[in-house]
């Protein structure tokens, strides 16, 4: 009897359809995360990306990859739209050049989007997210504010050597006792599953379907983005703001050149003249 009303056509597929809405939620643990990973999927993403707010931005990025650089490879692109609060991970592993070329309902590509000026994309530490696009997509990011840059530009002193990401995050973004906690158990899980020096392999990011803790980890950063961007926006004097806007339109250009090296020292320090 039970298996007659589960092989029924209508039962089975209000079954798939549970199942489904099961495994995203326990993939993403939240309903805010998507999985990109169909030319449909990103046609109906690029749709919505066109004629959003300007100010705040509405777009914020992050990368992952094997070697994430002109000699590795790109696994996945990370977006967070902050007007609708979704989070997408974009399965570049799987799409490759269709995940910038494929055409949404208004003709636009993620290519187009993100190399028009007028439309504002946030990063932290645009340079090698940069390197890996341009060498691997032939993608000239522009309309770049790179949050590294607003960090250092809003201090008050000392501005010599900029911040990771994580340092920013536990100083300046304001997270409850809560969010704290999960933030670093979710990195916590996700650095043992892809860093060496944990045990722990970058191919990670290739596996499919992506696991658990990788999409976690994958989501969390890009949707603290917003927060950090308008606490260092609220510091910056209008001088400022160009600078930032400047130097990060110069750290996509550096990124572009035949000799940008994204080891060492060098890539710590403050742009010429801000110290
Ligand atoms: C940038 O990429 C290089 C490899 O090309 C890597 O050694 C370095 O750690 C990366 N920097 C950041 C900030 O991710």
């Amino acid at each position: 009897m039970a298996s007659q009303v589960l092989n029924s056509p209508s039962k089975t597929a209000h079954l798939i359809d549970v199942i489904k809405l099961f495994d995203e939620v326990e993939l993403a643990d939240s309903p805010e995360t998507k999985l990109v990973d169909t030319v449909e999927a990103i046609a109906e993403l690029v749709g919505l990306l066109e004629g959003l707010p300007t100010e705040p931005p509405s777009l914020y990025f992050d990368l992952e990859g094997v070697n994430l650089s002109r000699v590795g490879t790109v696994s996945i692109l990370q977006l967070h739209i902050l007007p609708s609060k979704q989070t997408y991970l974009i399965d570049i592993h799987s799409l490759h050049d269709k995940s910038f070329s494929t055409p949404g309902g208004n003709g636009c590509t993620l290519k187009k989007i993100l190399e028009l000026d007028t439309i504002p994309k946030v990063f932290f530490d645009v340079r090698n997210d940069s390197d890996a696009l341009y060498s691997h997509f032939g993608i000239r990011l522009a309309g770049v504010q790179d949050l590294q840059l607003m960090e250092l530009a809003s201090r008050s002193f000392l501005r010599k050597n900029v911040n990771g990401l994580a340092k920013c995050i536990e100083r300046d973004a304001p997270l409850s006792a809560e969010e704290r906690a999960n933030w670093i158990r979710i990195k916590e899980k996700g650095v043992r599953l892809f860093a060496p020096e944990k045990g722990g392999t970058y191919e990670v990011f290739n596996e499919r379907p992506l696991p658990a803790d990788i999409v976690l980890y994958c989501a969390q950063d890009v949707q603290i983005l917003p927060r950090l961007w308008a606490q260092y926006y609220r510091k910056l004097s209008s001088g400022w703001k160009k600078k930032v806007l400047e130097a990060s339109g110069d750290r996509v250009k550096l990124s572009q050149s035949a000799t940008y090296n994204g080891k060492g020292r060098h890539m710590a320090l403050a742009p010429r003249g801000w110290h």
